[in-house]
């Protein structure tokens, strides 16, 4: 099983290092190649995503991500920028569906942002489409007729980008608990209309799901008021970013929110949902059971060991319950010595 490996930028690599070192404790046959992205790839080759990395990626059969983002890349044009590596990643190999579950570890109540009845019951995924929306769509600067400064993105979907996600979602849903909420802003916006139209239309295929639909800033609200109400929600690109993080705050820590970004053939590429976070990076403070996590998926959902994945996320079950803790979780625990609890629990 040939994975391939993408640090990136910032605390990217200090992540990635732990997972590898976790994949490494299974006895798996598995091979690794690195490459360089993000703004690592800038600084060494000038561009963010190189050709090689793209060929790299091309030919595992997962990739495991890390982060990229660098703040020494700040001052770039955008198509420069470290963030084009993980955009042009999605489109370039059509990984459209994102899903981010969201679950709360009995362990972490304390570390929640919620009340901990509230926060107990959270046990949903969230189903992002990644490779359409505002963010891809055309952009530009311009001015208005009087002379204004004026920014624009233009948010479009077209009907097979919806349908194609929605089919992932029920299908997330059907091995669920069946419920799949659809979250649109439908009484304002075009591009929610579609979508709500064709997610109505896909759920014909999907008579066993229960299906809901919630304006994107309700949602907003209910995911803190009662996030035991979801099980499975599709949304867009824009409103599937914002949600995560939120998710990620309602069970304890972005750090520990792992993501999968599928192709229509189950090919993957797997992330932390955090970003490169350099205003810790290179001090030893991140925690990387995300990044742990995201191994545990790449193995059930790619590389077909189920069983593998089963034993990572009950070796990190059992790390938090032993009182593994890095600073977000409230605790002093180094990055690497978080990676050790895991090792030690497996
Ligand atoms: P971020 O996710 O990097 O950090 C947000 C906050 O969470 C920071 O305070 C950070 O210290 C903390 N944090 C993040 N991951 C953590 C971890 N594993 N352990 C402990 N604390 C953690 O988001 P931010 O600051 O908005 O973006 C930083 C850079 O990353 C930007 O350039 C952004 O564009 C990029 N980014 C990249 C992503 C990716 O590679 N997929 C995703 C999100 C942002
Ligand atoms: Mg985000």
């Amino acid at each position: 099983m040939r994975i391939a490996l993408l640090a990136g930028d910032g605390i990217g690599p200090e992540v990635i290092a732990q997972a590898r070192r976790v994949l490494d404790a299974l006895g798996l046959d598995l091979t690794y190649e690195e490459a360089l992205v993000g703004g690592a790839a800038y600084k060494a080759v000038g561009h963010p995503l190189p050709p090689e990395t793209l060929d790299v990626a091309r030919r595992a059969d997962a990739i495991l991500f890390g982060a990229v983002g660098d703040f020494d890349c700040d001052h770039l044009e955008r198509h420069l920028r470290p963030e084009q590596a993980i955009l042009g990643l999605r489109k370039e190999l059509v990984l459209f569906s994102n899903l981010r579950p969201a679950k709360m570890f009995a362990e972490l109540a304390d570390a929640s942002a919620l009340r901990p009845e509230v926060a107990s019951a959270i046990d949903l995924v969230i189903v992002r489409e990644l490779n359409g929306d505002v963010y891809f769509g055309e952009k530009g600067m311009r001015k208005t007729a009087d002379g204004l400064r004026e920014g624009y993105d233009i948010m479009s979907y077209n009907e097979a980008e919806v349908r194609r996600i929605a089919h992932s979602a029920f299908r997330a849903a059907r091995a669920r608990r069946g419920k799949l909420c659809s979250v649109d802003k439908a009484n304002v916006l075009e591009t929610s209309q579609l979508w709500r139209d064709v997610v109505i239309e896909v759920s014909a295929d999907y008579p066993d799901v229960e299906l809901s639909h919630m304006y994107v800033d309700n949602a907003a609200m209910q995911l803190v008021r009662n996030p035991g109400q979801f099980d499975v929600i599709v949304t867009g690109n824009l409103f599937g970013d914002i949600l995560s993080d939120q998710a990620s705050m309602c069970v304890g820590s972005i750090g520990m929110l792992a993501s999968a970004s599928l192709d229509a053939n189950g090919k993957g590429l797997y992330e932390p949902i955090h970003g490169s976070a350099p205003d810790i990076a290179g001090q030893g403070k991140a925690n990387p059971l995300a990044t742990i996590l995201s191994a545990a998926m790449m193995l059930r959902y790619s590389l077909d060991q189920g069983a593998a994945a089963d034993r990572i996320e009950a070796a990190v079950a059992k790390a938090l319950a032993g009182g593994a803790r890095s600073p977000d979780l409230g605790g002093t625990m180094t990055t690497s010595e978080m990676g050790d609890a895991v090792l030690a629990a497996l």
